[in-house]
């Protein structure tokens, strides 16, 4: 995947030259012409370093990296402030804006591009350590309960059997897997009282526990290496007949990966022992799934394919304790 720039620069004589120059070494590059526009793309590209010339006609630089980087969702972004200066309070202001960089002296392209890449390898390990530590405090939450023991690390295996057996290519796969492991990592915002309680959730305990699939994907929107996972994390509880939440959608406006995702979650909630009741047989979990999928919860021929697997033997349950109400809220 190449990494996006989104050059913030109206002004500048320069700006097709800065643009052909970043394309011409594989970069994805975008322009906004005003600050609006900046502020939006900026949110919606989440660009991987954003080069802002300070000439645009109707917003001053300094203000608008300070804007920008005031949202949560752009503060691994790192900015260059661009503006031929000789002023130290420039830099001073630069830092203050939140700037990465301020680049107050003319600057060759060769120049620009080794800072460039030198920015977007330092933000790459940023990434990687907060990937590192996102996915440790997934862990956290399966920790706080010994009868969560092992959940994601099943899930993962039936979601991969699953999405093996759809042919997907191995960057989705191991996508899925990610997503396995991080899909409920917005429950680390839900009181233990409600997260370990064994028995059934009242209204309250309930609307707080549907939280957890945006609050995971606000957790992981600011690393660059879980772009793609955020839908899955966001629709994994999702219904086919629009009655999942948290937005309703129907049938294949749920991601792929959503509905592999969520029958892997739900046969392992099946075959894992309740306070309340005993595991289920492999054979009776499917039953449960294929009857889930007949009243339109799940994707039925995703189901079929699933338990088609698990007959042929390539499945097996891997028996555990698990499974407190908030689990299967
Ligand atoms: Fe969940």
């Amino acid at each position: 995947m190449n990494s996006a720039i989104l050059l913030v620069d109206v002004g500048s004589a320069s700006r097709n030259s800065w643009k052909l120059f970043l394309q011409s070494h594989d970069y994805d590059v975008f322009t906004a012409e005003d600050g609006e526009s900046a502020l939006r793309e900026c949110l919606e590209l989440q660009p991987d370093l954003i080069l802002l010339h300070d000439t645009l006609p109707d917003a001053d630089g300094f203000e608008l990296c300070h804007r920008m980087k005031g949202n949560p969702l752009n503060q691994q972004i790192p900015i260059v402030l661009i503006k031929p200066s000789s002023d130290p309070a420039d830099l001073a202001r630069a830092r203050k804006a939140g700037a990465a960089e301020f680049w107050g002296t003319s600057t060759s392209l060769g120049d620009a591009l080794s800072r460039v890449e030198s920015l977007l390898r330092l933000r790459g390990y940023i990434d990687e350590q907060a990937r590192s530590v996102v996915l440790s405090l997934a862990r956290s939450i399966e920790a706080k309960s010994p009868l969560m023991n092992g959940h994601s690390d099943r899930i993962v295996k039936y979601a991969l059997q699953l999405g093996s057996g759809m042919d997907l290519p191995e960057e989705d796969l191991h996508e899925l897997r990610i997503a396995c492991l991080l899909h409920d990592i917005g429950k680390v915002s839900v009181p233990d009282e409600i997260l370990l309680k064994p028995g059934p959730l009242n209204a309250e305990e309930t609307a707080i526990i549907r939280q957890h699939p945006v609050i995971g994907e606000t957790i992981c929107a600011p690393l660059r290496s879980m772009r793609r996972i955020l839908p899955v994390i966001r629709h994994h509880h999702e219904r086919m007949d629009g009655s999942g939440y948290p937005d309703g959608l129907r049938g294949n406006e749920i991601p792929l990966m959503a509905r592999i995702l969520q029958i892997a979650d739900i046969y392992d909630a099946l075959i894992t022992d309740r306070p309340y009741r005993e595991a289920l047989s492999s054979e009776h979990a499917l039953e449960t799934l294929s009857h889930e999928a007949s009243n339109g919860w799940l994707d039925a021929p995703l189901v079929w394919k699933f338990s088609r697997i698990c007959r042929e033997g390539d499945c097996f349950p891997v028996r555990g304790r698990t499974m407190l109400a908030s689990y299967y809220a």
